[in-house]
């Protein structure tokens, strides 16, 4: 005990102390900055966590409660922070308890209530009996008409309970015989973790599974415009909605010119050396010899591609230093000069 107590205050040669401790606190402090860390985990539709921070050390674990009403589904409740500071791909989805089926109509009578959670249908005297609903009991319907009683052509709209997608026809009609035209289906529908776009990126994406009608958006990068919706739907076909496109700028591919952009005069070398976006337009000034007189020929820049007007020419150095550009020459009266 004493000895190992004379070791420790043995007095460490100065010499060597202040490297050793340098790398020391070196080490220290790089692990620290290296350690990998969570960010909050994906939101899940329906359901509450249990833990709910801004940041998550590697190895610590959450756990996801389906709200009152709802109920997982085979996915996962419960997920670790990998150590690449990442979450393991979410597979949970919370869906709408299902309550019993009603029993078998007598009559073509009935009410019934609670069909599903949250869900009322009510229908009585029904000249079309009231569809016989599947099992999955998540699928609900509205009379587009007043009243309760549907007749030959009515027409009912049916519903699916969120995150569920119907499948099928949204709407059925009361035929002849007595019996609706068509009954869709209620399914779980789900997106892969959606891909990007060329120039572009999405906004905040998870890495799971999107549940049908969710939505994600996208961004262009810098001096590329966005064509299309900004945001891509997750379909009841489990793919996503067209995404949007990125489309690229234009450079003008001249070295000195003067043309009209937005209506002003702009030199190509000063003004317009970034290019212009993809949509935008400039003039370019061209001569009419025998009139001696300048008419503009608009050129829209198209995804990158800009095509200079056949009438155009670059003018040399000398010439642009004892000749008028032709920006400054009267401009043609009318199109037939041209
Ligand atoms: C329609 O519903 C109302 C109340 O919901 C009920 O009083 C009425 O009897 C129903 N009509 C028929 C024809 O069943
Ligand atoms: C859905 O059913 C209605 C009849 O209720 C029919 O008129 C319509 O064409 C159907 N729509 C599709 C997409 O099949
Ligand atoms: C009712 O009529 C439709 C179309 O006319 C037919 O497809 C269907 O099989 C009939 N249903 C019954 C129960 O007769
Ligand atoms: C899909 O989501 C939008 C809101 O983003 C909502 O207005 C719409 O009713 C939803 N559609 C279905 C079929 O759930
Ligand atoms: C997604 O779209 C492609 C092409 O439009 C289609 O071939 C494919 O069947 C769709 N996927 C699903 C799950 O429907
Ligand atoms: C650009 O122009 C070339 C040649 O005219 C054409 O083949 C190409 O499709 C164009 N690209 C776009 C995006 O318009």
């Amino acid at each position: 005990m004493s000895s190992a107590g004379a070791q420790a205050a043995a007095p460490v040669p100065p010499s060597l102390f202040p490297p050793v401790l340098t790398l020391w606190l070196l080490s220290c402090s790089c692990c620290h900055r290296v350690k990998a860390v969570c960010p909050r985990p994906p939101e899940v539709l329906f359901a509450t966590l249990n833990v709910d921070k801004k940041v998550y050390e590697v190895g610590e674990e959450v756990e996801y409660t389906c709200r009152p009403g709802f109920m997982p589904n085979n996915g996962q409740r419960k997920y670790t922070c990998l150590p690449t500071g990442k979450w393991a791909f979410n597979t949970l989805l919370c869906l709408p308890k299902r309550c019993p089926p009603p029993p078998p109509l007598k009559n073509g009578k009935m009410n019934f209530e609670e069909f599903q959670y949250q869900s009322s249908v009510t229908f009585s005297s029904v000249s079309c009996a009231p569809p016989s609903l599947p099992e999955f009991s998540v699928l609900s319907y509205r009379r587009l008409h007043a009243g309760n009683v549907s007749h030959f052509l009515d027409t009912i709209l049916f519903e699916c309970v969120p995150p569920l997608a119907l499948i099928g026809n949204e709407t059925a009609t009361c035929l002849a015989n007595g019996t609706w035209s068509s009954i869709p289906e209620c399914k779980v529908v789900t997106c892969p973790t959606p891909i990007g776009i060329e120039n572009g990126f999405i906004e905040f994406v998870a890495r799971r599974t999107y549940h049908y009608n969710e939505s994600v958006s996208f961004g262009c990068q810098p001096g590329y415009v966005m064509e299309g919706s900004k945001h891509s739907r997750c379909e009841n076909t489990g793919n996503w909605s067209t995404k949007p496109a990125c489309r690229a700028p234009c450079k003008i591919p001249v070295k000195k010119a003067v043309v009209l952009y937005n209506g002003e005069k702009k030199t190509v070398q000063n003004d317009l050396k970034d290019g212009i976006l993809h949509g935008e337009t400039v003039s370019f000034f061209c001569k009419n010899k025998e009139k001696s007189c300048a008419y503009t020929v608009d050129v829209a820049c198209v995804d990158g591609n800009f095509t200079l007007p056949a009438c155009f020419k670059e003018r040399g150095f000398f010439s642009s230093l004892v000749k008028k550009d032709y920006s400054e020459m009267k401009a043609c009266e009318d199109e037939a000069e041209q």
